[in-house]
C-alpha cells in the first residue's frame, strides 16, 4: 500500500484533504491524524473491518479496544445504552478535550471495535484537524494512538510515518502536538468514578468538576499489583524505549552523582548512554546524549517532550538509559505511569 501525506494546520485546514480523507474512512481504510493529545490512528468506528484493519496495521492485540471519537455531543446517544448525570457533568467541563469517558455500548458499536467489552471508550477531541475528519467521515471515527504497538505514541506526523508508512491509507500530517500524553480515561460504569489512565486532566480536576470522590484503577497506583487493569490497554508494557531504561528517585545532588556514576560504568561496557534530565540538571550529566525536558516545575512541557525524547534515543541507538523521577502528584500522574512503564518498573530509590 502507498501511504499518500497532506499537510494542514488546525487554522487552515485543507478542506479537500480532509474530504478525501473522510472519503477513506468510509470505504474502510485508514488515516492518521493529529489530535490535542498524540497522533490517532483512524478507521470507521461502527465497521468491523475497519476496527480489524487498525489492529492489523498497529501489530496490537484485538482483545485491546478501541476509542470512539465524536465531534457532536447529540451522536454521543447513538452507541451508548445510557448517559449517567456524572457523564454530563464531565462533558460540559472537559468536551472537547484530553478525555475518554466508558459507557454502557449501544448495538451500533461491533465488538470488534470494543475488543469484545459491552462497554465502549468515547473521546469528543478538541483538535480542529481531528474535528473536521470525525465530521467528514460521518461521526464516529476508532481511533487508538498511531504508533506501533510498544512503541511510544507519536507527537509529531514523522513518528507516524515511521510506525506506518505502507501500512495506512493516508497520514495527516498537523505539526506537534499540544499535550504529548494520551487522553484521561474515566470509567462511570460503576457507583464510583474510577481513573483508568492517568492523563492531562487530573484526580483532582474531575473531582472539582463532578464534586466527589474519584477512585484511581489500583494497577496505576501499584505496577507490580496482580489485579487485572480494567483498561485493557494498560496491562502492556508499552511506551518502550529500545534501551534499557531506570528511574532513579532520591535527593537531586545524589541522583545525579548515581546516574554519573552508573554511566561511567555502562561507557565501559560499550554501551551508548542516555540522560533524561531537566533545565536544572542537564548540564551536570556525562553522557552520550543528554535530553533536557524543560524546568522541573513545568510539568506540562515534560509530558510534551516524553515520548518524542524516548523515541530519540531509539534513533540515536541508545542502549543504555536513565531517567530521573518526578512529582507523582497532579499531571505528574500521567507522567510517572508512562514514564514507569517505559522503564518496565525499573526504579532505583537513594535516600
Ligand atoms: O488521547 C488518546 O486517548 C489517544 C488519541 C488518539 O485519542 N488514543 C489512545 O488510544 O490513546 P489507545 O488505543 O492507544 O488507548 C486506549 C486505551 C487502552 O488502554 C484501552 O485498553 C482503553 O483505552 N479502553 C478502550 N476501550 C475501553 C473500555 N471499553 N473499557 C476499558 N478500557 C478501554
Ligand atoms: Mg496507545
Amino acid at each position: 500500500m502507498i501511504t499518500e501525506y497532506i499537510t494542514m494546520t488546525e487554522n487552515e485546514i485543507d478542506r479537500d484533504g480532509i474530504r478525501r480523507a473522510g472519503e477513506i474512512l468510509r470505504n474502510g481504510g485508514l488515516v492518521a491524524f493529529p489530535t490535542e493529545t498524540v497522533y490517532g490512528l483512524g478507521g470507521d468506528a461502527l465497521n468491523p473491518e475497519s476496527s480489524m484493519k487498525i489492529y492489523a496495521a498497529k501489530g496490537r492485540p484485538s482483545d485491546n479496544p478501541l476509542i470512539v471519537h465524536i465531534c457532536r455531543m447529540e451522536d454521543l446517544h447513538r452507541i451508548v445504552r445510557e448517559v449517567p448525570e456524572a457523564a454530563r457533568k464531565l462533558a460540559r467541563v472537559f468536551w472537547p478535550g484530553p478525555m475518554t469517558m466508558i459507557f454502557n455500548k449501544s448495538e451500533l458499536v461491533p465488538k470488534e471495535t470494543t475488543g469484545g467489552l459491552d462497554t465502549v471508550a468515547v473521546r469528543f477531541p478538541s483538535n480542529k484537524i481531528a474535528h473536521a475528519l470525525i465530521e467528514a467521515e460521518g461521526g464516529f471515527v476508532a481511533a487508538p494512538s498511531a504508533n506501533r504497538s510498544g512503541r511510544p505514541s507519536p507527537t509529531m506526523a514523522l513518528y507516524c510515518r515511521e510506525d506506518l508508512d505502507g501500512r495506512v491509507d493516508m497520514i495527516i500530517d498537523g505539526g506537534s502536538v499540544g499535550i504529548g500524553l494520551e487522553s484521561s480515561i474515566i470509567d462511570l460504569t460503576d457507583e464510583k468514578p474510577t481513573i483508568l489512565r492517568p492523563g492531562y486532566i487530573t484526580k483532582e480536576m474531575f473531582e472539582r468538576a463532578l464534586e466527589e470522590e474519584v477512585d484511581v484503577d489500583h494497577t496505576i497506583i501499584d505496577p507490580t499489583s496482580h489485579l487485572v487493569p480494567k483498561a485493557p490497554g494498560m496491562k502492556y508494557r508499552h511506551y518502550a524505549p529500545k534501551g534499557d531504561l531506570t528511574i532513579v528517585e532520591g535527593p537531586q545532588e545524589k541522583v545525579v552523582d548515581y546516574i554519573n556514576e552508573q554511566l561511567e560504568l555502562a561507557r565501559a561496557a560499550g554501551e551508548k548512554t542516555g540522560v533524561i534530565g531537566t533545565e536544572e540538571t542537564a548540564p551536570l550529566y556525562h553522557a552520550d546524549s543528554v535530553k533536557n525536558v524543560g524546568r522541573r516545575g513545568d510539568e506540562e512541557e515534560v509530558a510534551r517532550d516524553l515520548f518524542r525524547v524516548l523515541r530519540e534515543f531509539d534513533d540515536e541507538g541508545c542502549t543504555k538509559l536513565y531517567s530521573e523521577s518526578f512529582e507523582s502528584e497532579g499531571l505528574g500522574m500521567a507522567i510517572m505511569n508512562r514514564l514507569k512503564k517505559a522503564a518496565g518498573q525499573q526504579i532505583v530509590h537513594l535516600d
